[in-house]
């Protein structure tokens, strides 16, 4: 791409907005001063190139210098303030809330070289130059660079050959060691092979081979779980998620991960406030992906993928309820309700889409809200002792009213006299 063509896509207020092209030149105005070489790389250049709007990507800036200097700068001149890693020279720049910038915060990285020393562990790092950051990066349409500074804008860097993989719509690694780098680099492929329609080289694909594969045991759930989430956050899920099982990749997580079944994609932004109930796309994918498994086996996933309190038990119930149900059907709805209770909302209507059990729904709209007129406070002023009592015939009004023998406050009434006299 000439220098003139990346400036029109830069200018262009349909792919970027202006205010974000004023602060890529600010923070290059500020690298200019500082005499470093500046640059945008990754997804930013990789999706301006296709003419993919990149409001939302994320802002990855190299500096042939120290980003930890530019970094202080930039919060001297701007607020904010920064995340270090000493480390590796890199430093997250938060922006000042008065900015209102979507994306909130800023990657600055020192330009810099990798080595591996043990598979799948974080690498070793030094300071370098552009050219050999790109070639640490994963493929080459993520290994381009656009130089910001000065009279340089607009410059970009593609020794590896990204625009040409662009055209012919494939990925492919840079060295057939990458995997063995970094097994992340499987998931990635399949998920952009999946959003951009694109294929995965024959060659590339022959090294998610037994000894990549392997390397996946040695990943912590942490990471496994984030590439899964970051999955789950597209809308090709379902055709990653396939080609993932298809590789032999979901199995090597763990033998019990199932594939996912595609016939749930339309519901994974189905989570409906209406009802009171609320998910995002990963909670929901997740529910729907481990609803068949037993108990066991979800506990086993959950804790190999490193979940949160709140997930394993949304989808623990999910499969628990899913599994019961043939248990479940003719039951009145006091005992529907009952049962359903002690189950997350949301895992009621993951397992009411796919089973479209009426039941499910009755109780997340309308049972679960019935309570009677009666309340603690009424039968201690009918003079009744404390205990248990209180709960039962709290709960045996309630049930008259969900199970249809009460219909108004005087049968409830009438009731409650029998139940006191008993
Ligand atoms: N990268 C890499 N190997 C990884 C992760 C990231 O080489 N395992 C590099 C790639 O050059 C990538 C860049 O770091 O483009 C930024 O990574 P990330 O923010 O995860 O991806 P984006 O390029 O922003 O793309 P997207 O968010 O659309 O996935």
């Amino acid at each position: 791409m000439k220098k003139d063509e990346a400036l029109r896509l830069l200018h262009d207020p349909n792919l970027i907005r202006p205010q974000s092209l004023i602060l890529l030149s600010n923070i290059a105005d500020l690298a200019a001063s500082l005499k470093v070489p500046c640059y945008i790389v990754g997804g930013f250049v990789r999706d301006l190139i296709l003419k993919r709007p990149v409001h939302d990507a994320d802002y990855d800036i190299v500096v042939e210098g120290d980003a930890l200097t530019l970094g202080h700068a930039l919060v001297k001149t701007y607020g904010g303030h920064l995340t270090e890693h000493p480390k590796f020279r890199t430093a997250i720049w938060h922006l000042p809330s008065t900015f209102n910038f979507q994306p909130s915060t800023i990657d600055l990285i020192t330009a810099r070289k990798e080595s591996y020393e043990t598979p799948g562990a974080l690498p070793t790092v030094e300071p370098s130059v552009i050219a050999d950051d790109l070639r640490r990066r994963d493929f080459p349409v993520n290994a381009m660079a656009l130089r910001l500074d000065g009279e340089h804008l607009g410059e970009l860097l593609d020794p590896l050959g990204g625009q040409a993989d662009l055209e012919k719509k494939t990925l492919r690694v840079l060295h057939p060691r990458s995997f063995i780098d970094d097994p992340t680099r499987i998931f990635r492929a399949v998920r952009y092979a999946a959003r951009y329609g694109f294929n995965i080289e024959a060659q590339t694909l022959d090294l998610v081979n037994e000894e990549a594969l392997k390397i996946l045991h040695s990943l912590s759930g942490e990471r496994l779980r984030h590439e899964l989430d970051l999955i789950l956050d597209e809308e090709s899920a379902p055709q990653a998620l396939t080609h993932l099982a298809d590789l032999g990749v979901l199995t090597a997580i763990h033998p019990k991960l199932p594939a996912f079944d595609s016939s749930c994609a339309d519901w994974l932004d189905d989570a409906n406030e209406r009802l009171g109930v609320q998910a995002d796309r990963r909670t929901m994918g997740y529910m729907f992906w481990f609803m068949e498994l037993s108990e066991a086996d979800v506990i086993l996933l959950a804790n190999r993928l490193n979940f949160t309190n709140e997930l394993t038990l949304d989808v623990w119930s999910a499969a628990q309820l899913f599994n019961g149900l043939p248990h479940l059907t003719n039951m009145k709805p006091s005992e529907w309700t009952y049962t359903l209770e002690k189950l997350s909302p949301i895992s009621i209507y993951a397992v009411y889409l796919t089973t479209q059990e009426n039941a499910l729904l009755r109780y997340l709209s309308f049972w679960r809200h019935v309570k009677p007129h009666v309340s603690g406070a009424d039968l201690k002023s009918r003079g009744l002792p404390p205990g248990p009592r209180y709960g039962e015939i709290l709960s045996r009004l309630r049930s008259a009213w969900l199970d249809g023998e009460a219909s108004s406050k005087e049968d409830e009434a009438a009731l409650l006299e029998r139940l006191l006299k008993e």
